[in-house]
């Protein structure tokens, strides 16, 4: 599996963990100071999608980065690149590591500061896969051979899974 396949089936899987997540999230009001108009089916099952959705988002962002835009970097794209991602990486990875520092207790914060963040990774996330998929991907498909594409998804596969290889 070249390393375009392989991130869009991550990007398939990291879509359906975004919206178990969001259907943690519903319209309505509950009087427990949440963002307007929101409130929590379940808090227990609202933590559980996170702890699913943050390491799998993470891992792949960081494949993305180790493989893909240092490749793309290397041909002389980041340019390109920056024009139409700008800081996402960074901006992600800076909400995810918050909010996994909430789930691992160090530190605290209201059951509305979660879901306000978690409504922005969703929204953050969301667009950030669909700007790498329409404009982004294509670029990788006439910059690297598929060769090298291949190559690419090898690593990525070996990162992913260091036991079988
Ligand atoms: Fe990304
Ligand atoms: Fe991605």
């Amino acid at each position: 599996m070249d390393l375009l396949d392989r991130l869009m089936e991550d990007h398939d899987q990291l879509r359906r963990a975004l919206d178990r997540l969001s259907a943690e999230i519903c319209q309505g009001r509950d009087g427990s100071g949440l963002p307007a108009g929101w409130k929590v089916r379940s808090e227990e099952e609202l933590v559980r999608a996170l702890r699913l959705l943050l390491p799998a988002l993470l891992a792949h962002e960081e494949i993305e980065e180790k493989l893909l835009y240092a490749s793309l970097a290397e041909a002389g794209q980041e340019e390109e690149m920056f024009r139409i991602l700008g800081a996402d990486h960074h901006a992600l990875e800076t909400m995810i590591q918050s909010l996994t520092s909430i789930l691992t207790g160090e530190r605290d914060k209201p059951l509305a500061w979660l879901v306000a963040t978690t409504l922005r990774l969703v929204e953050m996330t969301t667009e950030h896969m669909r700007r790498e998929e329409y404009e982004i991907f294509p670029m990788v498909r006439t910059t690297l051979t598929r060769r090298q594409l291949k190559e690419l998804g090898r690593r990525a596969e070996s990162i992913l899974h260091p036991a079988a290889h």
